[in-house]
């Protein structure tokens, strides 16, 4: 499902290029381009994290699979019934995700986990594709700043009106859409004790609620 996806030649972000020929040359057998979202443009809510992970996302090929934080996203929302089938980190698992969709503000894998303005600029185009062509979208889950920041500039909301705060339900109502702040589920967060798995639970319960508020 490479739909709204820059390919293999998109040359927007030079380091992220770079980076992923570096990585063509060391790990051949990895996905190393740009990883395109996972679950139906249908969906009515929207998952957007930050960008794939060295060893996860970019070797699979999906979102937040064999990526740690992917651990703690997909079991949170299988309990949640936004899952069906087993998660086992690689791509033809069979998971399959009901009414979600889940993308990144970057799609290539960034130097050490870290990604740049220019870079959610630049990758913020397909993003932006992305949202407009969901058109049963109702609610989107940030997963830290950097996904919560690339949003609101995507659909040209005031980044001081909005402040990231965990567990926030910020209406959006130009767009008619709801958009809900998490810490993002990175093993350094569940590690440190920002984020507990039980507190991810409630977030998803949180999106779910979202869903029929706005009925
Ligand atoms: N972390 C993210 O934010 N996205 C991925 O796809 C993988 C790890």
């Amino acid at each position: 499902m490479s739909f709204i996806c820059p390919d293999n030649k998109c040359n927007k972000c030079n380091r992220l290029l770079q980076f992923r020929i570096e990585n063509i040359k060391k790990f051949p057998n990895y996905y190393n381009a740009p990883v395109p979202s996972f679950g139906s443009l249908q969906a009515e809510i929207l998952v957007v994290g930050l960008a794939p992970g060295l060893n996860g996302a970019n070797q699979t090929g999906r979102p937040f699979t064999n990526d740690y934080a992917g651990d703690v996203l997909y079991p949170a929302l299988k309990n949640s019934g936004f899952a069906k089938g087993n998660y086992r980190k690689v791509i033809d698992d069979g998971f399959e995700l009901i009414n979600v969709r889940v993308s990144n503000a970057v799609r290539c894998v960034p130097p050490q986990n870290k990604v740049t303005g220019d870079e959610v600029k630049a990758c913020g185009e397909y993003l932006k594709q992305e949202i407009a062509a969901m058109t049963n979208l109702k609610t989107i889950l940030v997963l830290g700043a950097v996904a919560h920041s690339a949003v609101l500039g995507i659909l040209g909301y005031k980044k001081s009106e909005f402040k990231f705060v965990h567990g926030a339900n910020h209406q959006l109502k130009k767009h008619n859409l709801v958009m809900i702040d998490s810490y993002h589920t990175s093993r350094y967060n569940i590690n440190t004790g920002v984020l507990t798995f039980d507190m991810f639970e409630e977030i998803i319960h949180k999106v779910k609620k979202s869903l029929t508020e706005m009925l």
